[in-house]
C-alpha cells in the first residue's frame, strides 16, 4: 500500500517507519525542513529504542522517504495520515490549528479519491471537522474517507507497541475505506475494530484517562499504605494479580506527566464540560497526580529542613524511562520547585540531559551517574530508568554531606539502602 504520513513526530516518524519495515511504501512529510534533513542524512531526531536502525534500514530498502512537501505525499499515496501536533491551549483546550491547516493543504492536492487518517490525539467529533474542511476547500468533485485511527504508542516502547498492538481502533463514516484500512494492518496481525468516527476518537479520550485513573489510584493508595504502615507495591501486587485489574500503570510514584496524560486529561474534561457532564472523576485524577508532588517535597523538607542553599543530587529528568523526552516531566517540576526554594542542583539523565539544558539552566549537568552524589546534602531518584537501581550507592553514601535517599520512583530495595546507612524514603512504603 503506498501511504503517506504527514507530520514526523513521535507519533508520525514511528507510525511511518514501522509500516516501511512491514513492506508499505511510505513517504514521511513535515514543513521543518531542519528535520526533514537529518532525516533523510540518516539522522534521527528523537530517541526512541530500535527507531534509528529501523529507519536506515526501510531508507536502504526504498520504502521509506522523506520531504517537506505535502502535495508530493498526497500524490504518492493511497492513504495520508494525519500525525501533527495537537498541543493544549492555556484554557485546557486543544490547539485545533495544525490538523486544520493539513487539512485544506489535502484538499487543495487532492486530484482522485483518498483516504484521510487521523492519527493525532484530537478532541471527539475531529473527524467529521476534518471532513467538512477538506469538503468546503477541496478544488473539484474529489471523493474522499476521513478515517479516525487513534494510536496508543508508549514513548520509549513506541517499536514495540507500534509493531505488536493490543488493538487497532478504526472509525469510518462508510464502507468504502474499511478494506485499505484492514489491509495496511494486517502484518500486525492484532484485533482490529471498526467502529464509527466518535466512538473511535472517544476510545482514545477514555483509554488515556483511564490510564491515568489507575496511576492516580495507586498514589491515593500510597498515602494509605504510608498512614496504615502498609506497602503500596505489595498491595497493587495483589490487586493487579487480578484479571478484571491488571498490574500494569499501579506504579505509585511522583505522578505522570508527559506530552499526552496531563494534556488529554484536561482535554477531555473540558470536552465533557461542553457535553454537558461535569467529569469530576478526572478532576479528582489531577488533583491527585498534583498532590504526589506536593507530599514528595514535603518529605524531603521533613528530612532536610531548609532548603535554601543545600547542594541535591537528582538522578532522571525525562517524563518516564527509555525517553529523553522532558515535556511536563514531573523530574523538571522537581528540580524548578527545588530551585525556586534555594537549592543548588547536581543533575543526571541518561538520554534527556540535551533536551533538558534550554529549560532547566543554573544547574551542574553530571555526565556520569556515579558522581551524581558527591557533595550532596539529598539524593533523588525522579525518572524511572532501570539504570540507576545500580549506582553505586555505597560510593555515593560516603560522598554525600548528608545520607538522605529519596526514591520517587520506587526503583530501590529500602532494606538495603539503610543497610548502606541511608536514610531512605520512597512513596507507600
Ligand atoms: C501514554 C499512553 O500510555 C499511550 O498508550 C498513549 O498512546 C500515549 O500516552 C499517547 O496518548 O500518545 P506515554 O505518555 O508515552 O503514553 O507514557 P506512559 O508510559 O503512559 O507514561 C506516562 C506517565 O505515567 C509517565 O510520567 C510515567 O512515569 C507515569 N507512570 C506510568 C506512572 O507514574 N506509573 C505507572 O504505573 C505508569
Amino acid at each position: 500500500m503506498k501511504i503517506s504520513i504527514i507530520g514526523t513526530g513521535y507519533v508520525g516518524l514511528v507510525t511511518g517507519t514501522c509500516f516501511a519495515e512491514v513492506g508499505h511504501s511510505v513517504t514521511c512529510v513535515d514543513s521543518d525542513l531542519n528535520k526533514v534533513e537529518l532525516l533523510q542524512s540518516g539522522g534521527i531526531p528523537i530517541y526512541e529504542p530500535g527507531l534509528g536502525e529501523m529507519v536506515t534500514r526501510n531508507v536502504a530498502a526504498g520504502r521509506l522517504q522523506f520531504t517537506t512537501s505535502t502535495s508530493e505525499g498526497v500524490a504518492n499515496s493511497e492513504v495520508i495520515f494525519i500525525a501533527v501536533p495537537t498541543p493544549q491551549q492555556s484554557d485546557g483546550s486543544v490547539n485545533m490549528s495544525y490538523i486544520e491547516t493539513v487539512a485544506r493543504e489535502i484538499a487543495d492536492c487532492i486530484t482522485s479519491y483518498r483516504i484521510i487518517v487521523d492519527k493525532s490525539t484530537v478532541p471527539v467529533k475531529t473527524a467529521e471537522k476534518v471532513a467538512a474542511t477538506i469538503r468546503r476547500y477541496r478544488r473539484a468533485n474529489v471523493e474522499f474517507d476521513v478515517v479516525s485511527n487513534p494510536e496508543f504508542l508508549r514513548e520509549g516502547f513506541a517499536v514495540e507497541d507500534l509493531m505488536k498492538p493490543d488493538r487497532v481502533v478504526v472509525g469510518v463514516a462508510s464502507q468504502r475505506p474499511v478494506a485499505a484500512m484492514r489491509e495496511i494492518y494486517a502484518p500486525f496481525a492484532a484485533p482490529f475494530i471498526i467502529t464509527d468516527t466518535n466512538s473511535a476518537e472517544l476510545i482514545k479520550h477514555a483509554a488515556n484517562s483511564f490510564l491515568a485513573l489507575k496511576i492516580s489510584y495507586a498514589n491515593a493508595l500510597s498515602v494509605i499504605c504510608e498512614a496504615a504502615g502498609a506497602n503500596v507495591q505489595e498491595v497493587t501486587r495483589g490487586m493487579g494479580l487480578d484479571n478484571r485489574i491488571g498490574s500494569r500503570f499501579l506504579q505509585a510514584g511522583l505522578g505522570f506527566g508527559g506530552s499526552c496524560f496531563p494534556k488529554d486529561l484536561h482535554a477531555f474534561i473540558k470536552i465533557s464540560e461542553e457535553l454537558g457532564y461535569d467529569f469530576r472523576l478526572l478532576k479528582e485524577v489531577q488533583n491527585i497526580n498534583a498532590s504526589q508532588m506536593e507530599r514528595f517535597v514535603k518529605k524531603l523538607e521533613e528530612a532536610l529542613w531548609v532548603l535554601n542553599g543545600k547542594t541535591i543530587g537528582v538522578l532522571g529528568l525525562a517524563f518516564k524511562q527509555n525517553t529523553d523526552d522532558v515535556r511536563q516531566s514531573p523530574a523538571i517540576d522537581l528540580c524548578l520547585r527545588l530551585q525556586r526554594e534555594g537549592a543548588n542542583l547536581r543533575v543526571h539523565d541518561p538520554q534527556a540531559m540535551h533536551k533538558a539544558r534550554p529549560i532547566l539552566t543554573g544547574v551542574t549537568y553530571v555526565d556520569d551517574m556515579n558522581l551524581v552524589a558527591d557533595d550532596c546534602d539529598a539524593l533523588i531518584i525522579a525518572t524511572e530508568w532501570p539504570q540507576f537501581a545500580s549506582v553505586d550507592f555505597a560510593r555515593a553514601r560516603k560522598r554525600m554531606r548528608a545520607p538522605i535517599l529519596l526514591d520517587g520512583r520506587n526503583l530501590l530495595d529500602p532494606s538495603k539502602m539503610e543497610e548502606l546507612g541511608f536514610i531512605y524514603k520512597s512513596i507507600g512504603r
